[in-house]
C-alpha cells in the first residue's frame, strides 16, 4: 500500500493484499483484503496504530521509511490477532523505545503469541487517555468484537474512531477511502455475517457507546476508511437489531438428485407464497455468501440426502456453520431424502442448539419425491408463512 495522508499528520500505511483468497483457512475472500496501520505524529509523541499481518511486514517497514520516521513512542494494539499484532515485534526492533500500549487482556495474548516481553507495555483500562501533545488517544474497551480482548481507540481533536476490526471489510482498493457505498455494503455485510455476527449482543452494546462519540471518519484495520461514518454505523445497526425478513434460507446437497427436486419444488411453493428464498448448493456454494443471507432470514431449511444413516457430511458442515454463527433466525427445518433409513434428523437438530429456533416438522422421504411427498412440501411451505405472518414480516397481500 502506498502512504496515504487521511488527515493532517494522520498518514494511514498498511499493506493491501490483493492475492488473499482465504482468511484463518476458512473464509473465503473473493476481493482480497488490506491490512491498515495508521500513523499519528503529535507534537510531542507519535503513535503506530495496529500492525499489518506478518508476511506483509516489509511493505510497513518501508512505508515508515518512506515517510522517515524515526521514532515512534507507542504502538496501540487494538486487537491481538495476528493480521493486526503479527508486526508488533519487528517495530519493536526498529524502534526500541516504543510502548506496546493495549489493555491488560490484550497485553497477556500478545505476551503468549508473539513472546513480547512483559516490560514493553504499557496497559490501559476502558476510557483511559494518552496525548501526543495536541492529540490525544482514548480507548473504549470492547470485547467480544470478535475476540475478548479487542479495544478501540478514538483521537479525540480529529475525531476520528480506530475500531480495528468492527466495521471493516474484506476488500482491496487502491483508494484509502471508500468511493462507493454500493461497493463496500456487500463487502461489509459478509465481514459482519463470517466474522462479527456470532457477537451480536456485545456489539449491539458497543454500538451505543459509539454513537455517543461525535465522530468524523471511521479508520478501521481492513478495508476503505469511511468519511461519513454513518453509512457503516446504520448498517451495523440494522444487522445487529432483532428485526428479522420474510426469507428462508436453504443450504442443501444432493447425490442423486432427489433432494435436489425437493429443493426445486420447496423453493418454488415458497415464492409462490410471497417469501424470499435463497438456496444455496452446498457443493458449489461460497459459505460467505451463506453466511450473508443469515444475517437477516427469519428461517433456514437444510437439504440433504442420507449417507451412512446420518446427513451428508456438506449439511452437518452447513449446520455446524449457521449454529456457530449465530444468526437470528426463528424458524429451522429439513428436507431430504433416504434409501433405506437414518438418523438424519435427530443429529442436524441436535446441532442447532446455538440457535434460538423453533423446529417447524421436517420432511423426509423415501427415494425419488412423490405426489405425496409434493404435499407435505406444500404444507411446509404453508408452516412457513404462518410463522412469518405470526411474526409480522409479511406483507398483507400474500
Ligand atoms: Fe483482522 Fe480479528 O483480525
Amino acid at each position: 500500500m502506498a502512504v496515504h495522508k487521511i488527515k493532517p499528520n494522520i498518514h494511514s500505511l498498511g499493506a493491501i493484499d490483493w492475492d488473499r483468497r482465504l482468511f484463518d483457512e476458512l473464509i473465503p475472500l473473493p476481493q482480497g483484503t488490506s491490512y491498515n496501520a495508521y500513523l499519528l505524529k503529535g507534537s510531542q509523541k507519535t503513535a503506530l496504530i495496529d500492525t499489518v499481518d506478518p508476511p506483509k511486514e516489509s511493505e510497513l517497514v518501508d512505508n515508515l521509511k518512506k515517510l522517515r520516521v524515526d521514532r515512534i513512542d507507542y504502538i496501540v494494539s487494538n486487537h491481538a490477532e495476528q493480521d493486526h499484532s503479527g508486526t508488533i515485534p519487528k517495530i519493536l526492533e526498529m524502534y526500541p523505545d516504543a510502548k506496546v500500549v493495549t489493555n491488560p487482556k490484550c497485553k497477556t495474548m500478545l505476551m503468549e503469541m508473539l513472546l513480547i516481553h512483559g516490560d514493553k507495555f504499557i496497559t490501559i483500562k476502558d476510557g483511559d487517555t494518552i496525548s501526543l501533545g495536541d492529540k490525544t488517544l482514548e480507548f473504549i474497551i470492547a470485547p467480544w468484537v470478535h475476540w475478548p480482548e479487542t479495544m478501540i481507540t478514538f483521537l479525540k481533536e480529529d475525531r476520528v474512531l480506530f475500531p480495528c476490526d468492527l466495521f471493516g471489510s474484506h476488500l482491496a482498493t487502491s483508494n484509502p477511502f471508500l468511493q462507493d457505498e454500493c461497493e463496500v455494503y456487500e463487502p461489509a455485510k459478509r465481514y459482519y455475517a463470517e466474522i462479527m455476527m456470532p457477537f451480536r449482543t456485545s456489539i449491539k452494546k458497543h454500538l451505543e457507546k459509539i454513537k455517543e462519540l461525535d465522530i468524523e471518519m471511521i479508520a478501521p484495520s481492513h478495508g476503505p476508511i469511511y468519511k461519513n461514518p454513518n453509512f457503516i454505523v446504520d448498517a451495523y445497526t440494522d444487522w445487529v437489531s432483532d428485526e428479522v425478513k420474510n426469507e428462508v434460507i436453504i443450504p442443501f446437497v444432493s447425490m442423486h438428485g432427489s433432494t435436489h427436486r425437493m429443493v426445486d419444488y420447496l423453493v418454488d411453493a415458497l415464492i409462490e407464497k410471497g417469501i424470499t428464498v435463497k438456496p444455496f448448493n452446498l457443493t458449489e456454494t461460497d459459505i460467505g455468501e451463506l453466511a450473508v443471507a443469515l444475517v437477516d432470514a427469519a428461517s433456514i431449511v437444510i437439504g440433504s440426502p442420507t449417507v451412512l444413516v446420518g446427513p451428508h457430511p456438506s449439511a452437518v458442515y452447513a449446520a455446524f456453520l449457521a449454529n456457530a454463527l449465530r444468526p437470528k433466525l426463528r424458524f429451522a427445518s429439513l428436507i431430504g431424502s433416504y434409501g433405506w433409513g437414518g438418523r438424519m434428523v435427530e443429529i442436524i437438530t441436535g446441532m442447532l442448539s446455538n440457535l434460538k429456533v423453533e423446529i417447524i416438522e421436517p420432511v423426509i422421504i423415501k427415494g425419488y419425491p412423490k405426489e405425496g411427498d409434493f404435499l407435505s412440501l406444500n404444507r411446509l411451505a404453508d408452516d412457513f408463512l404462518k410463522k412469518h405472518k405470526e411474526l409480522g414480516i409479511v406483507d398483507n397481500q400474500n
